[in-house]
């Protein structure tokens, strides 16, 4: 039987190459596939349907004669695939990435087919009926957005598909890019067809060199299904503000990566000063889906007014991590204990990081919280892309909140005050009191104009006071997302877990 095992980079991280060859070896014809997203099992292998976790060459002879241990049964009833709601990762596990056989025998190309029988205008309806909403955190309505740009005159308009992935426990773009590239494709190009754009870019993080390599082949490969749409990728170059559009659209201009002021929104002055979609991958990814079977059936899933399934990805210290696709509505409390299986220490959860670097820390006390863009803000949280970061009890959470602050001076583009410099300061003043915390508090004593005070006689209250003014500036001050939502890690962090910062209870600024 042919033997199925996934080229994913995680897989290939996880040695998938070595037991592919060693199958090889053995005589057998091995396909390769795009994950299941069961990360904790890779490298799976797949025989008739069936799975066998984390190979290795060794374990090749047990796994063809059946005495191996390492079967967990038909891939497809493990509960881990079979709880999910798979719309836009409907072909994980199954397709041979940049096989155009392997797309059109699942439904591909199907959704640009309608698109063109429909045309322009009813296509972009198809999307905002859809309820779909942009994927990369902020959850404006896609529809929308394609709508701006459609009506906009202009003798050129763009396609430019967000793939800086550059948020921690994030990997759902890379998935579709490794995974299944010629979705992202026809979603774009449906894009275009909608809009009236006939360029598209991808512009990918390069440390993704395998979604680049494939993207590459599956957009020479089906260059002619797509025409008159032409698509480039363009690589980044690391920096963690070119995943915000306004810096990404200079940095594919050749420019320096910073950030411009809105408006102009991109939808009308974007890229060379053209109207131009930005969207990320998912939202895109969702649309071939959305066109093959219609807007209601995208819209049926959900809750509120976050329509359709999302792609979160559990990762840190979780047992079961991996890509999760699921209706909007679903608990903090059922992705991390009841899917993901509790942490990989088997300590118990102290926090959770929902929505990257800039997103706020969950206490389990909110684990209730449905998964819902509103919902989250609700409580100065955000679901951003999607990733799930899973912290046990030994987290320090202050330190958690240095590394925001640190994170965000390092990656900040500098063109605003609060940002630029708020970070560094924010980096010091945590590390006051950090120091602070331990010692006698009590005996320095608060002078009135605390602010103003030389450091060494602020107590180690008036220095949370000045961190917690210093988020606000920096929530209420900054040109982009990187210094507006840098305080949500460092305030949810404080509020929850003040002991870690050396009080009882947060101070009232
Ligand atoms: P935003 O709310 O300013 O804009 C959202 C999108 O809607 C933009 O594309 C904007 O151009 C568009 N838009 C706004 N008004 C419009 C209108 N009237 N017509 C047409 N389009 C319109 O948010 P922003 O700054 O783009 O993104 C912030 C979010 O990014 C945060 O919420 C965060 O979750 C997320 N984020 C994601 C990361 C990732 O790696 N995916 C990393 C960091 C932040
Ligand atoms: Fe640049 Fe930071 Fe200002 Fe954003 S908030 S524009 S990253 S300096």
């Amino acid at each position: 039987a042919t033997v199925r095992i996934s080229d994913d980079a995680l897989a290939l991280a996880c040695g998938a190459d070595d037991v592919a060859a060693a199958f090889e070896r053995a005589g057998h014809i091995v396909e390769r596939t795009s994950s299941w997203g069961m990360q904790w099992l890779e490298p799976l292998v797949e025989i008739d349907g069936k799975g066998f976790g984390r190979a290795t060459p060794a374990d090749v002879a047990a796994i063809v004669d059946g005495s191996s241990p390492l079967g967990i049964g038909t891939i497809a009833d493990h509960p881990f695939i079979a709880s999910q709601q798979r719309l836009t990762f409907a072909r994980a596990g199954k397709t041979r990435p940049t096989s155009l056989d392997d797309y059109a025998a699942t439904g591909g190309w199907k959704g640009l087919a309608r698109a063109r029988e429909i045309g322009p205008e009813a296509t972009v309806e198809e999307v905002v009926q859809s309820g779909l909403r942009g994927r990369g955190g902020a959850g404006f309505p896609t529809g929308i957005k394609w709508k701006t740009v459609a009506g906009a005159k202009a003798d050129q308009k763009y396609i430019v598909c967000n793939a800086d992935e550059g948020d921690s426990a994030t990997f759902a773009d890379r998935m579709v890019m490794e995974g299944d590239p010629y979705m992202l494709i026809e979603g774009m190009a449906i894009a275009g067809f909608a809009v009236g754009a006939t360029r598209g870019y991808i512009y990918c993080r390069s440390e993704y060199p395998h979604a680049i390599a494939k993207l590459q082949e599956a957009i020479r490969k089906s260059a002619h299904l797509v025409h008159p749409f032409v698509l480039e990728v363009r690589a980044g170059a690391g920096a963690y503000v070119c995943g915000e559009e306004t810096s990404l659209l200079n940095s594919l201009e050749g420019k320096r990566g910073e950030v411009r002021a809105k408006p102009p929104i991109p939808a009308l002055v974007g890229l060379f000063g053209r109207p131009t979609i930005v969207n990320n991958v998912l939202s895109l990814a969702a649309v071939p889906y959305i066109l093959s079977e219609g807007a209601q059936a995208y819209a049926d899933c959900g809750m509120g007014r976050s329509r359709g399934t999302m792609p979160i990805q559990l990762a840190g210290n979780i047992k079961h991590g991996g890509l999760y696709e699921t209706a909007f509505g679903i608990t903090l409390g059922q992705l991390v204990n009841e899917i993901g299986g509790g942490t990989a220490s088997g300590r118990p959860v102290k926090s959770v990081q929902v929505g990257g670097p800039l997103g706020a820390y969950l206490h389990p006390d909110q684990f209730d919280i449905p998964f819902d863009y509103e919902a989250y803000a609700a409580v100065d949280a955000l679901i951003g892309h999607g990733g799930i970061t899973v912290f046990d009890d030994t987290a320090d959470m202050a330190g958690m909140a240095r590394f925001a602050m640190e994170f965000c001076a390092v990656e900040s583009c500098g063109k605003c005050t609060p940002c630029r410099i708020g970070s560094t300061r924010g980096v010091e003043l945590i590390d006051r009191i950090l120091e602070r915390a331990p010692r006698g508090r009590d005996t320095v004593e608060t002078l009135p104009q605390m602010h103003n005070a030389p450091h060494d006689q602020r107590s180690l209250e008036d220095e949370i006071v000045l961190l917690e003014d210093l988020c606000e500036t920096m929530k209420f001050g900054s040109l982009c997302a990187l210094g507006g939502f840098t305080p949500y890690p460092v305030m949810s962090a404080l509020k929850h877990w003040p002991a870690d910062f050396g009080v009882t209870q947060v101070p009232e600024p």
